[in-house]
């Protein structure tokens, strides 16, 4: 029988908490024995939600009790790049949220200090596990419609991130925040790198919200070039209001193909005829993508088992960044971007 591999969370907010559960209730190959977290009270909440009794305030204090083989890093951006070289560092296989870091100089950080420490380092693109997702990859790969020509996805989330995130310097943004998610997965089911980018941004609601931090904003809209080439688009909202919403639209030569739905359940149900049918919406990322993270981070326990590398790794990461920087570069300057400029390549 494969060991148990034993891992410690660091940070106990959002996405925490859905990876804590993950591995409490659904990865009998995973046991979730130490967590990390520098504010107390929620330390000690998370902690007793999962009952593990090994809390720490620092990843220092984790690592030199050390009784674990991975980490789940779910801190803030800018926390990314030291939190897992130094666990990278001592050994430990690394679960890195997404985004992977702020700068492609970090990303390349992260990567070297895993290849040389012989550690996995898996990214939290959890699209790539969930099973509608997995379905229309295998249906593209398959040739089902064609070659893609074009791919639209759209990424809308309800309420706010935490405030370190509105603010560009620690997180880069919606284009970071929300469509990471976006950039990966259209240069994964595209085959192709992205080659150009033109993004526009706007903020409608920031200042009724009371965010005074510069640059936020709260909408985005991007059309790529990829260099097979074919055409993207990707959208950002957040908040939305309406729920969570994440969906995808391919044409090919052969037809189109459409990933995911608004409605939450199939379940309609009418009781006048002034409201017409009523069906739950999806109401946030983490009941959209529940198997998405579960999977994924099932990949990761089965992958250190196994010993085989993580389907999405540092690559993976360091792609989507490369992107959300040109993005970013790209609403800066009011003119369309090529990858290269951001990648160092002349
Ligand atoms: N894959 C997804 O769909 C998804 C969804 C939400 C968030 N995320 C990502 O997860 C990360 C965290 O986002 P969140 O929304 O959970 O943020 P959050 O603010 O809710 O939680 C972050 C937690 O990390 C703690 N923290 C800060 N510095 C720390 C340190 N040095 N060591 C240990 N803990 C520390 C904070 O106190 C906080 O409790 C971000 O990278 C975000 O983009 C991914």
């Amino acid at each position: 029988m494969s060991k148990v591999i034993r891992v410690c969370l660091v940070g106990a907010g959002r996405a925490g908490k859905v990876h804590a559960h993950s591995l409490v209730s659904h990865i009998p190959a995973g046991e979730l024995v130490g967590i990390v977290e520098p504010v107390r009270d929620v330390l000690d909440a998370a902690a007793d939600q999962f009952s593990i009794e090994a809390r720490f305030q620092s990843l220092e204090a984790a690592l030199e009790w050390g009784r674990f083989d991975a980490v789940v890093i779910t801190t803030p951006t800018f926390t990314h790049k030291t939190l897992a070289v130094m666990a990278a560092e001592a050994g430990k296989h690394v679960f890195l949220e997404k985004p992977m870091a702020l700068t492609l100089a970090e990303c390349d950080e992260i990567i070297a200090a895993a290849e040389r420490h012989g550690v996995f380092l898996q990214i939290g693109f959890m699209r790539r596990f969930d099973p509608e997702f997995v379905a229309a990859y295998e249906r593209l790969q398959a040739g089902e419609i064609g070659r893609p020509m074009l791919i639209k996805s759209l990424s809308h989330g309800p309420g706010l991130p935490p405030p370190w995130a509105w603010d560009l310097s620690k997180s880069n943004g919606l284009l970071a925040e929300v469509n990471s998610h976006d950039w990966d997965c259209t240069r994964w089911l595209m085959g192709s790198n992205p080659e150009r980018v033109y993004a526009e941004i706007a903020n409608f609601k920031g200042k009724a919200l009371g965010i005074e931090v510069p640059d936020f904003y709260d909408n985005v809209l991007v059309n790529i070039r990829f260099e097979s080439g074919a055409l993207g688009c990707i959208s950002g909202v957040c908040p939305c209001e309406y729920g969570y919403d994440a969906r995808v639209e391919i044409v090919g030569e052969r037809g189109i193909m459409q990933i995911g739905e608004m409605r939450g359940q199939a379940v309609v149900v009418c009781t006048n005829r002034d409201q017409g049918l009523v069906t739950p919406i999806y109401r946030t990322w983490g009941q959209r993508f529940a198997w998405g993270y579960i999977l994924e981070m099932e990949h990761f326990i089965h992958c250190i088992q196994r010993e085989t590398p993580p389907k999405v790794g540092g690559h993976d990461g360091r792609w989507a960044v490369a992107c959300v920087l040109a993005g970013t570069k790209s609403f800066r300057e009011e003119r369309p971007v090529y990858l290269r400029e951001v990648l160092g390549e002349t």
